[in-house]
């Protein structure tokens, strides 16, 4: 038995492949394009490990899918695959628009061709899981309910209108065509191999770097936070069991302001790691230019997969945010190999102003 992980190596493809693996022995075929954000320092530690095949390419490649699916007998496709910056989605939405729609087109394409030439039982046993976000429901009031899988879909950015589509065209090919497909919708993970473009990894390589941790606008937009680990095993147990053609939310019940965020990070890093002068690392806190558009609060109602699937989050926002900071503070190598030029150039254009 085989799967097909594409976006294996970004941030959270990179922890279901190790996650995968470590829970059992089906091999995994593993399709990324390695854009600024695949890393294959993510999987050093499967190097010379047969369970893991790491292919170059393109979702978008539909003579390349088509192959790899028929020449490893794939019983199941998860699409991690996408471009997953807000911010880079509003300086340049095009990529967004090829990878995270025409991308997941071709691959539904190929995916399509293969299981509808399937023997019965293998087609029946076949799985589609495409891996999507909360932020399709848009931004909630500070009193408003959190988002159930009928909140309507209300995308703000260029991302998440393009995470849309292609959750609409999954959607769209399980009625059409029977594809077996499952979704899932979850909130803003964070964790180990977090690319420091976003928040959480941001801050932590900013304060240890002695630079500015931008906070835009005033700080107070709310996002619900989830170990990444959590969100992994929430996958796994929708593949094995989750009803075809449902959308299941994943969230960790962490809803918190970014500046408590913030705050959180600079308090633990002050206890583990410090600054030289004794000062507290808050001091590095700076109020940047919002995000234009900015949603202002994300909030996952996840009662549908604990009530289905029984599956519940392990980590606390407290047991999770610790042991990432420690992960960063243990893998500086990682983050310094990775904090190069492109990186760079990236952060000195969107932190110009
Ligand atoms: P990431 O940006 O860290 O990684 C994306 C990976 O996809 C990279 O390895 C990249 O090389 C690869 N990729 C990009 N375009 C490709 C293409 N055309 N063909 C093949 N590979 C390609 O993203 P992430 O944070 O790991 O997110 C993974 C998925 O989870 C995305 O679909 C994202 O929308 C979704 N998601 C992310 C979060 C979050 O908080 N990060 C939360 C909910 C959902
Ligand atoms: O909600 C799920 C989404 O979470 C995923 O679909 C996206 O792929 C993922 O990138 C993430 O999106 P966000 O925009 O919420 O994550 P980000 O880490 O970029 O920002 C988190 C919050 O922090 C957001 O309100 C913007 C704010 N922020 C971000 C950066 C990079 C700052 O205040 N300063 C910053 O420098």
């Amino acid at each position: 038995m085989t799967i097909l992980v594409t976006g294996g190596a970004g941030f959270i493809g990179a922890n279901f492949v190790l996650d995968w693996l470590a829970h059992g022995s089906e091999t995994v075929i593993n399709l990324d394009k390695l854009t600024y954000a695949g890393n294959l320092q993510n999987l050093a530690s499967l190097e010379g490990d047969g369970r893991h095949v790491f292919v170059h390419g393109d979702i978008g490649d539909a003579a390349l899918v088509a192959r790899l699916l028929a020449e490893h007998k794939v019983r199941a496709v998860l699409n991690f695959a996408a471009e997953s910056h807000v911010d880079r989605s509003i300086e340049g939405p095009g990529a967004f628009i090829q990878t995270n729609i025409v991308g997941t087109f071709n691959l539904l394409e190929a995916v399509r061709g293969y299981w509808s030439a399937l023997p019965d039982a293998e087609r029946a046993a076949f799985r589609f899981l495409h891996v999507s976000t909360d932020e399709v429901y848009g931004s909630l009031d500070a009193d408003a309910p959190a988002f159930t899988e009928s909140h309507r879909y209300e995308p703000n950015s260029p991302y998440s209108a393009s995470k849309a589509a292609s959750d609409h065209l999954v959607r769209a090919y399980h009625h059409t065509y029977g594809l077996p497909v499952l979704t899932t919708n979850c909130s803003n993970n964070y964790g180990p191999y977090h690319f420091p473009e976003k928040l959480i990894p941001l801050v932590i390589h900013n304060a240890l770097a002695g630079k500015p941790l931008p906070i835009y606008g005033d700080g107070q937009q709310i996002r619900d936070w989830l170990f990444v680990t959590d969100h992994c095993s929430a996958i796994r147990r929708v593949l094995e069991a989750g009803r075809l053609g449902e959308t299941y939310n994943v969230g960790g019940w962490n809803e918190k302001a970014n500046i408590e965020v913030v705050r959180t990070l600079c308090a633990i890093l002050d206890e583990l790691a410090p600054r030289a002068d004794g000062q507290p690392y808050a001091r590095q806190m700076t109020f940047v230019k919002d995000r234009p558009g900015h949603d202002r609060r994300y909030a996952i109602d996840a009662r549908k997969l604990e009530r289905e699937l029984d599956w519940r989050p392990r980590e606390t926002f407290e047991t999770g945010i610790r042991k990432t900071v420690q992960w960063y503070l243990n893998h500086q190598d990682w983050v310094r190999n990775i904090t190069s030029g492109a990186y760079r150039e990236w952060v000195e254009r969107q932190y110009a102003a």
